[in-house]
Protein backbone atom coordinates (compact mmCIF):
# COMPACT_ATOMS: atom_id res chain seq x y z
CA UNK A 1 0.00 0.00 0.00
CA UNK A 2 1.43 3.20 -0.75
CA UNK A 3 2.27 5.11 2.64
CA UNK A 4 2.91 8.81 1.41
CA UNK A 5 1.17 10.14 -0.99
CA UNK A 6 2.15 13.83 -2.68
CA UNK A 7 -0.89 15.69 -3.74
CA UNK A 8 -1.71 19.56 -4.84
CA UNK A 9 -4.90 20.97 -3.11
CA UNK A 10 -7.20 22.57 -0.64
CA UNK A 11 -6.25 20.52 2.58
CA UNK A 12 -9.61 20.90 4.19
CA UNK A 13 -11.41 19.20 1.30
CA UNK A 14 -9.33 16.16 1.69
CA UNK A 15 -11.12 12.86 2.63
CA UNK A 16 -8.57 11.34 5.13
CA UNK A 17 -9.20 10.59 8.84
CA UNK A 18 -7.29 13.60 10.34
CA UNK A 19 -5.88 16.95 9.13
CA UNK A 20 -2.63 18.49 10.35
CA UNK A 21 -3.20 22.13 10.98
CA UNK A 22 -0.24 24.35 11.42
CA UNK A 23 -0.97 26.47 13.99
CA UNK A 24 0.59 28.81 16.11
CA UNK A 25 1.02 28.43 20.12
CA UNK A 26 -2.26 30.02 21.54
CA UNK A 27 -4.30 27.34 19.16
CA UNK A 28 -6.99 30.20 18.66
CA UNK A 29 -6.21 30.24 14.68
CA UNK A 30 -4.74 32.57 12.50
CA UNK A 31 -3.95 32.99 9.09
CA UNK A 32 -2.87 30.37 5.99
CA UNK A 33 -4.04 26.98 6.52
CA UNK A 34 -5.09 27.50 10.07
CA UNK A 35 -7.38 29.99 9.01
CA UNK A 36 -8.98 27.76 5.91
CA UNK A 37 -9.14 24.60 8.33
CA UNK A 38 -10.65 26.87 11.14
CA UNK A 39 -13.53 28.60 8.37
CA UNK A 40 -14.28 24.94 7.33
CA UNK A 41 -15.02 23.42 9.90
CA UNK A 42 -17.16 26.10 12.03
CA UNK A 43 -17.09 27.41 15.37
CA UNK A 44 -17.05 24.15 17.22
CA UNK A 45 -13.23 23.61 16.51
CA UNK A 46 -12.09 27.13 18.07
CA UNK A 47 -14.55 26.57 20.96
CA UNK A 48 -12.72 22.85 21.69
CA UNK A 49 -9.24 24.36 20.88
CA UNK A 50 -10.05 27.09 23.73
CA UNK A 51 -10.59 23.98 26.18
CA UNK A 52 -6.66 23.44 25.24
CA UNK A 53 -5.04 26.22 26.82
CA UNK A 54 -2.42 26.45 24.35
CA UNK A 55 0.26 24.33 22.46
CA UNK A 56 4.37 24.55 22.98
CA UNK A 57 6.12 24.47 20.03
CA UNK A 58 7.44 21.08 18.47
CA UNK A 59 4.21 19.86 20.25
CA UNK A 60 0.75 18.48 18.40
CA UNK A 61 -2.95 18.61 20.29
CA UNK A 62 -5.59 16.65 18.77
CA UNK A 63 -9.42 17.86 18.09
CA UNK A 64 -12.47 16.76 16.78
CA UNK A 65 -12.72 18.06 12.98
CA UNK A 66 -16.67 19.13 13.22
CA UNK A 67 -17.70 20.39 9.94
CA UNK A 68 -14.58 19.20 7.70
CA UNK A 69 -14.63 15.32 6.07
CA UNK A 70 -11.71 14.68 8.37
CA UNK A 71 -12.96 13.73 11.61
CA UNK A 72 -9.94 14.85 13.49
CA UNK A 73 -7.58 17.83 13.80
CA UNK A 74 -4.33 17.46 14.84
CA UNK A 75 -2.93 20.63 15.88
CA UNK A 76 0.93 21.00 15.98
CA UNK A 77 3.00 24.53 16.24
CA UNK A 78 6.20 24.92 13.83
CA UNK A 79 9.25 27.02 14.85
CA UNK A 80 9.55 30.30 12.90
CA UNK A 81 12.49 30.07 11.17
CA UNK A 82 15.21 31.44 12.88
CA UNK A 83 18.47 29.70 11.24
CA UNK A 84 19.82 28.16 14.04
CA UNK A 85 19.85 23.65 14.64
CA UNK A 86 16.52 23.75 16.92
CA UNK A 87 14.26 25.01 13.57
CA UNK A 88 15.28 21.20 12.18
CA UNK A 89 14.76 19.49 15.85
CA UNK A 90 11.56 21.47 16.47
CA UNK A 91 10.09 21.06 12.70
CA UNK A 92 11.17 16.78 13.06
CA UNK A 93 9.15 16.64 16.22
CA UNK A 94 5.52 18.18 14.70
CA UNK A 95 5.97 15.82 12.34
CA UNK A 96 6.49 12.72 14.61
CA UNK A 97 4.70 14.44 17.89
CA UNK A 98 1.87 14.94 14.83
CA UNK A 99 2.17 10.63 14.03
CA UNK A 100 2.06 9.71 17.40
CA UNK A 101 -0.75 11.72 18.25
CA UNK A 102 -2.70 9.98 15.06
CA UNK A 103 -1.95 6.37 16.24
CA UNK A 104 -2.85 6.70 19.84
CA UNK A 105 -6.11 7.53 18.41
CA UNK A 106 -6.18 4.63 16.12
CA UNK A 107 -5.84 6.80 12.78
CA UNK A 108 -5.07 5.02 9.84
CA UNK A 109 -5.03 8.26 7.27
CA UNK A 110 -3.26 11.52 8.05
CA UNK A 111 -2.88 14.72 5.70
CA UNK A 112 -0.28 17.36 6.68
CA UNK A 113 0.82 20.81 5.53
CA UNK A 114 4.13 22.20 4.19
CA UNK A 115 4.70 23.38 8.29
CA UNK A 116 6.33 26.51 8.96
CA UNK A 117 6.65 27.25 5.34
CA UNK A 118 4.34 30.51 4.71
CA UNK A 119 3.99 32.73 7.42
CA UNK A 120 7.23 31.44 9.98
CA UNK A 121 9.09 32.03 7.04
CA UNK A 122 10.87 28.01 6.86
CA UNK A 123 12.42 27.44 3.57
CA UNK A 124 10.64 25.16 1.70
CA UNK A 125 12.95 22.96 0.45
CA UNK A 126 14.95 22.84 3.85
CA UNK A 127 11.41 21.77 5.43
CA UNK A 128 10.40 19.33 3.00
CA UNK A 129 13.45 17.49 3.07
CA UNK A 130 12.68 17.06 7.18
CA UNK A 131 9.24 16.14 6.53
CA UNK A 132 9.57 13.58 4.27
CA UNK A 133 12.65 12.13 6.12
CA UNK A 134 10.82 12.64 9.49
CA UNK A 135 8.15 10.29 7.94
CA UNK A 136 9.61 7.78 6.48
CA UNK A 137 11.56 6.98 9.40
CA UNK A 138 8.24 6.84 11.38
CA UNK A 139 6.71 4.55 9.13
CA UNK A 140 9.96 2.34 9.41
CA UNK A 141 9.76 2.22 12.81
CA UNK A 142 6.23 1.76 13.36
CA UNK A 143 5.08 -1.31 10.57
CA UNK A 144 3.42 -2.50 12.86
CA UNK A 145 0.54 0.56 12.43
CA UNK A 146 0.63 0.77 8.76
CA UNK A 147 -0.65 4.58 8.23
CA UNK A 148 -1.38 6.52 5.02
CA UNK A 149 0.27 9.79 5.36
CA UNK A 150 -0.63 12.53 2.21
CA UNK A 151 1.62 15.52 2.06
CA UNK A 152 -0.58 18.17 0.61
CA UNK A 153 0.77 21.17 -1.20
CA UNK A 154 -0.66 24.64 -1.89
CA UNK A 155 1.38 24.99 -5.12
CA UNK A 156 3.01 23.18 -8.16
CA UNK A 157 6.55 24.02 -6.53
CA UNK A 158 6.10 22.42 -3.50
CA UNK A 159 4.53 19.31 -5.45
CA UNK A 160 7.67 18.83 -7.07
CA UNK A 161 9.99 19.36 -4.35
CA UNK A 162 7.66 16.97 -2.13
CA UNK A 163 8.01 14.04 -5.54
CA UNK A 164 11.70 14.70 -5.62
CA UNK A 165 12.21 13.94 -1.89
CA UNK A 166 10.09 11.27 -1.69
CA UNK A 167 11.08 9.44 -4.78
CA UNK A 168 14.66 9.50 -3.32
CA UNK A 169 15.50 5.65 -2.42
N1 LIG B 1 -4.30 23.75 2.26
C1 LIG B 1 -3.03 23.27 2.23
N2 LIG B 1 -1.95 24.04 2.44
C2 LIG B 1 -2.16 25.35 2.69
C3 LIG B 1 -3.46 25.92 2.75
C4 LIG B 1 -4.55 25.06 2.52
N3 LIG B 1 -5.82 25.49 2.54
N4 LIG B 1 -3.32 27.26 3.02
C5 LIG B 1 -2.01 27.50 3.13
N5 LIG B 1 -1.30 26.37 2.91
C6 LIG B 1 0.15 26.16 2.93
C7 LIG B 1 1.00 27.37 2.68
O1 LIG B 1 1.15 27.58 1.28
C8 LIG B 1 2.31 26.93 3.32
O2 LIG B 1 3.05 26.14 2.40
O3 LIG B 1 0.48 25.76 4.25
C9 LIG B 1 1.87 26.01 4.46
C10 LIG B 1 2.04 26.61 5.85
O4 LIG B 1 1.82 28.01 5.78
P1 LIG B 1 1.03 28.80 6.96
O5 LIG B 1 -0.39 28.44 6.91
O6 LIG B 1 1.42 30.23 6.82
O7 LIG B 1 1.63 28.20 8.33
P2 LIG B 1 3.04 28.44 9.03
O8 LIG B 1 4.08 28.90 8.06
O9 LIG B 1 3.29 27.18 9.81
O10 LIG B 1 2.76 29.66 10.01
C11 LIG B 1 1.88 29.44 11.08
O11 LIG B 1 0.51 31.27 10.45
O12 LIG B 1 -1.69 31.14 9.94
C12 LIG B 1 -0.82 31.45 10.94
O13 LIG B 1 -2.01 30.91 12.95
C13 LIG B 1 -0.95 30.50 12.11
O14 LIG B 1 0.45 31.86 13.47
C14 LIG B 1 0.41 30.66 12.72
C15 LIG B 1 1.33 30.77 11.51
Amino acid sequence: MEQIIVTQGDITRLDVECIVNAANRSLLGGGGVDGAIHRAAGPGLLAECRTLHGCETGEAKITRGYDLKAEYVIHTVGPIYSGTAQDERLLASCYRNSLELARSHGIRSIAFPAISTGVYGYPLEEAVSIAVQTVRSWLAEHQDWPMTVVLCCFNQRAVGLYQREVNKP
